[in-house]
């Protein structure tokens, strides 16, 4: 007879866990640790976006929403994307999510048909190739270089790009690189896109976390809205990861789609977390903006640091991680972030986790204080000093 296990769903069984939890669950069980492993700002919820959704409570806002969201809230993204030159009809073609995760879900299993092949420009985010697989797709990595500051540049893209290609994942500014993308680097990758014929998810969850020029949406390029799904929340800019709020934006004919998994498995995002985050979009700039010029203060300390460490860091010029070359030191990312937890007591995640090009790199997140930086940098220069 087989085991429960075995009757489990193999394609289940067969994922592998998250490799950043593995280091997590290590260093949660050490004392006098310093964490630059997670992705998520040390800020706490701006005051006036918790007083909102107090106040929201007091008033009896505790039901279910319409599937699609409250309206004023989409309509309330809906302004907000104009700042990118983007024009999205509120009442059809948006959706508010259980996070940007839930949006990346759902956007993948409205465009996939078995085997359709999702090109992942790597070192990705995490969840990009199991949440492919899980949507019955095959993930196909397509490498970026630190040479190119980690873009994707065309000529990379269409190496990888077979008849079964049908959807390319963008994230920039990137998780884990801090890559960011010009509008010319945009124009040459939405020209394969439309040449093969691709969907676009562009998860722009950093949008907000651009610190040199201004963040440019693919989908406001000629040709492109139609077949992009965009990506977003409320998660980084607003430090609101616990509030689990995003959304995806797209044309009618793919959003109306995409609702249907939303409403059969979630029904609506939940009216607090809603509540809170029309709140942060109406009125929480001078904080978010308070945010950001504090991760970029930290962003330099942390590049500068690292690179006096000995430690060979690209610019990291969005999202809140570094994401140094450790090569020089002869460990592999792996025996690094090991090494650097058990005799360093700092944790980092080790690049590989995020593909395999990622090898020989770790990530370090600066969404923490300056001080814990300070200290974290003596802490790896000590190590990296201790393996000459
Ligand atoms: C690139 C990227 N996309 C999406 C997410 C998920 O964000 P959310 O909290 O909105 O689900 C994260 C979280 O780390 C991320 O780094």
């Amino acid at each position: 007879m087989s085991t429960i296990h075995e009757r489990l769903s193999p394609v289940v069984r067969n994922l592998p866990p998250s490799g950043i939890r593995r280091f997590f669950d290590l260093a949660n069980q050490m004392e006098d640790v310093i964490s630059l492993g997670v992705g998520e700002p040390d800020f706490v919820t701006p005051w006036r976006v918790r007083e909102a959704c107090y106040y929201s409570l007091e008033q009896g806002y505790t039901s279910y929403t319409s599937n699609h969201g409250l309206p004023e809230l989409r309509e309330a993204i809906a302004a907000y994307l104009e700042n990118f030159h983007l024009q999205y009809d509120p009442m059809k073609e948006l959706v508010i999510t259980i996070g940007g995760s839930e949006a990346i879900d759902i956007a993948l299993r409205t465009l996939i048909c078995p085997g359709d092949e999702v090109l992942i420009p790597e070192p990705a985010y995490v969840s990009y190739r199991p949440c492919a697989i899980l949507a019955g797709a095959v993930p196909v990595g397509v490498e970026t270089r630190a040479d190119d500051d980690f873009r994707l540049t065309a000529e990379l893209l269409r190496e990888r790009i077979t008849p079964r290609s049908k959807v390319l994942i963008l994230c920039f500014p990137n998780n884990p690189t801090g890559a960011i993308m010009s509008e010319d680097d945009l124009r040459s990758i939405a020209q394969v896109v439309i040449e093969h014929d691709l969907f676009v998810i562009s998860d722009e969850i950093y949008a907000e976390l651009t610190y040199e020029g201004k963040h440019v949406s693919i989908a406001s390029l000629p040709g492109m809205k139609e077949r992009t799904i965009l990506v977003s929340g409320m998660s980084k800019a607003f430090a609101m990861t616990g509030w689990r709020i995003g959304y995806a934006a797209a044309p009618e004919e793919i959003l109306s789609e995409m609702v249907k998994i939303h409403q059969y498995t979630i029904l609506c995002a939940p009216i607090m977390g809603q509540k809170a985050a029309l709140e942060a979009l109406k009125h929480g700039q001078v904080e978010k903006k308070h945010m950001v010029e504090r991760y970029n203060q930290r962003r330099r300390l942390i590049v500068k640091g690292l690179r006096e460490i000995g430690l060979a860091c690209h610019e990291p010029k969005g999202a809140f991680y570094a994401f140094p070359d450790i090569r020089s030191t002869g460990l592999t990312s792996e025996q690094f972030a090991e090494g650097l937890l058990r005799y360093g007591k700092v944790a980092v995640v080790p690049g590989n986790v995020f593909g395999e090009c990622g090898e020989g790199f770790v990530r370090c997140s600066y969404a923490t204080s300056v001080d814990q930086i300070q200290r974290a940098l003596e802490r790896i220069d000590r190590f990296v000093q201790s393996l000459k």
